[in-house]
């Protein structure tokens, strides 16, 4: 399976002065991490990391260190994560006939959940991984008043990996260009383009660790792993 990283961001709500992937958590920066658990998992043969030009020595080094044995390349990113994965989409070598994407920002992703992805990838045209929401959920309008409180048993969060029929994610990112949608995840132009998109159980840990408080608490989860040897 070949796997595309978008890494392209800038880490606004993180408030640092770079892009937050080069952030350590213990000993590895976050794109570090998310790269060795690509790496460690069995179904992953090629790994495409979409970054910044300025952000590639450093990217590079952190590819180095991990000292992955399947090919990696790097792809320059856009201005919003669509047009970075739209980037990554045409950089993926000719063979590659479906693709995961995933978040570099989902660095605790585990190895099991790539293969699963993979797995369920080889019968669906389309995949999410998702977990269901545990809040219950407020639609608010204007003056900051609820207008809707959806049935909490139909909600969840979506999450990466997500996973499609590289031709047709093609011809959705195209389209979505073209009518200029501006959506925040891939699956949401799978099912514009009313193309079916399957969830798979995600991980509670997969956090998108976006603000500081992620960071802490991504550090906490990663200490536990450690510690009980995972
Ligand atoms: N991303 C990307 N290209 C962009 C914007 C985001 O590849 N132009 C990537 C990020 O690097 C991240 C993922 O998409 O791995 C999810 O985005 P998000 O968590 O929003 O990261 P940032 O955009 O960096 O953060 P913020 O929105 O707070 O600026
Ligand atoms: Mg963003």
């Amino acid at each position: 399976m070949h796997l595309l990283i978008p890494a392209a961001g800038s880490g606004r709500r993180m408030g640092a002065d770079r892009n937050k992937l080069l952030l350590k958590l213990l000993d590895k920066s976050l794109l570090g991490w998310t790269l060795t658990a690509a790496g460690a998992s069995e179904s992953i043969i090629w790994i495409g990391i979409i970054g910044q030009k300025a952000d590639f020595p450093d990217f590079e080094a952190i590819a180095s260190q991990v000292s992955l044995d399947i090919p990696v390349e790097f792809v320059e990113g856009g201005k919003t994560r669509q047009e970075s994965v739209y980037n990554g989409l045409q950089a993926l070598p000719p063979e590659a006939d479906r693709v995961l994407i995933h978040d570099g920002a989902r660095c605790l992703a585990t190895p099991a959940l790539f293969d699963r992805c993979s797995q369920v990838l080889r019968s669906c045209p389309g995949l999410i991984a998702a977990v269901p929401v545990k809040d219950t959920i407020k639609v608010v309008g204007n003056y900051n008043l609820i207008e809707d409180t959806p049935d909490r048993a139909q909600l969840w969060a979506a999450q990466t990996p997500q996973g499609f029929e590289v031709q047709l994610l093609k011809e959705c990112h195209e389209k979505g260009r073209h009518l200029g949608w501006d959506v925040t995840d891939d699956a949401a132009l799978f099912e514009r383009c009313d193309l079916p998109v399957r969830i798979v159980e995600g991980e509670e840990t997969n956090l998108k660790v976006t603000t500081p408080v992620d960071l802490r608490v991504a550090e906490f989860i990663l200490r536990e792993r450690l510690a009980i040897g995972q």
